[in-house]
């Protein structure tokens, strides 16, 4: 406190308590007030006629004396005043220069007598900075993305809000971190959580009560279609047909080549099946045949092309399940004098169905008269 003011105070308090019951009295008090760092604050204190001197105090301690006269008293550059006189009425409004933090407190204005309502709150708060901070601004359509918006430096921590194109997004989409740094500044972030369907202004706002309009930062977001999904499955889905498609005509090309393996292994077989049943026609007519030479005069020249028919024969031995019989004991028991009888028989031509293995016969009889 400045020693001068201290003791204009205290002068004055003297007087007042002199003086108690003059009655004038403060009109209006000084009002609240909240402004940025570096302004200047403004209090009007208004009294009626008859007031001997005016002091105003911050935090108690006198900074300024108005006299009678309206003339101030400055003891300190950063408190001044200017008067104004209406009709009986006198208003001192007081000027705090190049506020500061540590300039907020209470201010009051005193004529010594009053109790009532005569006191107000300077506020200084400090604008500090808002960024969106370096993100990838370029998002795929519903594709969840965030952005994060910083502010530095300021008193007291701000309220952040976000704006998509003008429109105010709900606080559920957003979060904030402050704190606050050694110089008694607040630091803040917000997160928003975004998932966006199209392009647009992405906007951060930060609010203190000293600006009158918030503070933003605002960037562009892009949002891009990705190619489209539906088209995605679509070509899949093509894809998927055709592997499947082709794995079906392979398999059922492998079917149809199977099928024809078999047929004609069938038809071969069939075929097989008629050949053996000529062959032991045959051979049995041969066997007559040679029992008949055997009987006669043997001619054993023959006799190897026997043993090749039955190599044929044993070669595919399965295909014949009366095969055993057909070479059995059986068929030796045949080849006897009652055989060579019923032989005699056939050759009268009595079995129609033996017509077919007479060429064979007749050929192997033509290659046993050549030897
Ligand atoms: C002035 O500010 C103080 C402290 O901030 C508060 O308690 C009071 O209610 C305010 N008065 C008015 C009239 O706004
Ligand atoms: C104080 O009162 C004067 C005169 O009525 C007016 O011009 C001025 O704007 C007022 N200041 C404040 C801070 O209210
Ligand atoms: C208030 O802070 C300023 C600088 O911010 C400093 O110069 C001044 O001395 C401080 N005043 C008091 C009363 O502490
Ligand atoms: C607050 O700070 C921002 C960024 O520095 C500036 O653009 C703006 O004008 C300031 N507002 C006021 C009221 O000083
Ligand atoms: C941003 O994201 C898009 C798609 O996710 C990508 O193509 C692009 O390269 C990214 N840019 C940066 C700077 O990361
Ligand atoms: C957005 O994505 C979600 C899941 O990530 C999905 O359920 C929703 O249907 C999508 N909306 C549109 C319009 O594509
Ligand atoms: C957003 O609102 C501000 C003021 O309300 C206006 O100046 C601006 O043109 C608007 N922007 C859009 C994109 O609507």
């Amino acid at each position: 406190m400045d020693r001068h003011q201290g003791w204009i105070w205290l002068a004055f308090r003297l007087l007042a308590f002199i003086d108690l019951g003059f009655g004038y009295f403060i009109i209006e008090g000084p009002q609240n007030l909240t402004v940025l760092v570096g302004s200047v604050a403004r209090f009007n204190c208004t009294v009626s006629e008859g007031w001997p001197v005016l002091i105003w105090l911050f935090d108690g301690n006198p900074i300024l004396t108005v006299l009678n006269n309206g003339t101030p008293i400055i003891t300190q550059k950063k408190y001044n005043q200017e008067g104004f006189k209406n009709g009986s009425e006198f208003t001192s409004e007081l000027k705090i220069f190049d506020v500061q933090l540590n300039d907020s407190g209470e201010i009051k204005c005193s004529i010594q007598n009053e109790v009532n309502n005569n006191y107000a709150f300077l506020s200084v708060q400090v604008n500090g900075s808002l960024t969106i901070k370096d993100s990838n601004l370029t998002v795929r359509k519903n594709q969840t993305t965030e952005i994060v918006c910083e502010a530095l430096g300021w008193a007291p921590a701000p309220h952040i809000f976000w704006m998509v194109n003008n429109i105010s997004l709900d606080n559920s989409m957003y979060i904030a971190n402050q704190s606050q740094g050694s110089n008694g500044l607040y630091n803040e972030e917000s997160i928003l959580t975004l998932t966006p369907m199209t392009s647009g202004i992405v906007t951060c706002l930060a609010v203190i009560d000293a600006l009158s309009k918030p503070q933003y930062a605002a960037v562009t977001l892009i949002v891009y279609e990705p190619p489209s999904t539906s088209d995605n499955d679509g070509r899949i889905r093509t894809i998927i047909l055709a592997v499947v498609l082709s794995v079906v005509g392979f398999l059922l090309l492998i079917l149809l080549i199977l099928l024809i393996i078999c047929c004609c292994k069938r038809r071969k077989e069939s075929n097989y099946r008629k050949e053996m049943r000529k062959v032991s026609e045959k051979k049995a007519t041969d066997r007559n045949l040679e029992t008949m030479r055997h009987s006669g005069q043997a001619n054993y020249a023959y006799s190897p092309e026997e043993t090749e028919y039955s190599e044929q024969v044993a070669g595919v031995p399965s295909f014949f399940p009366d095969n055993s019989s057909l070479y059995g004991p059986k068929q030796d028991l045949e080849v006897t004098p009652t055989s060579q009888v019923s032989y005699n028989g056939h050759h009268d031509g009595v079995l129609p169905s033996r017509t077919t293995a007479y060429p064979i016969i007749l050929r192997k009889i033509r290659n046993v008269t050549h030897v």
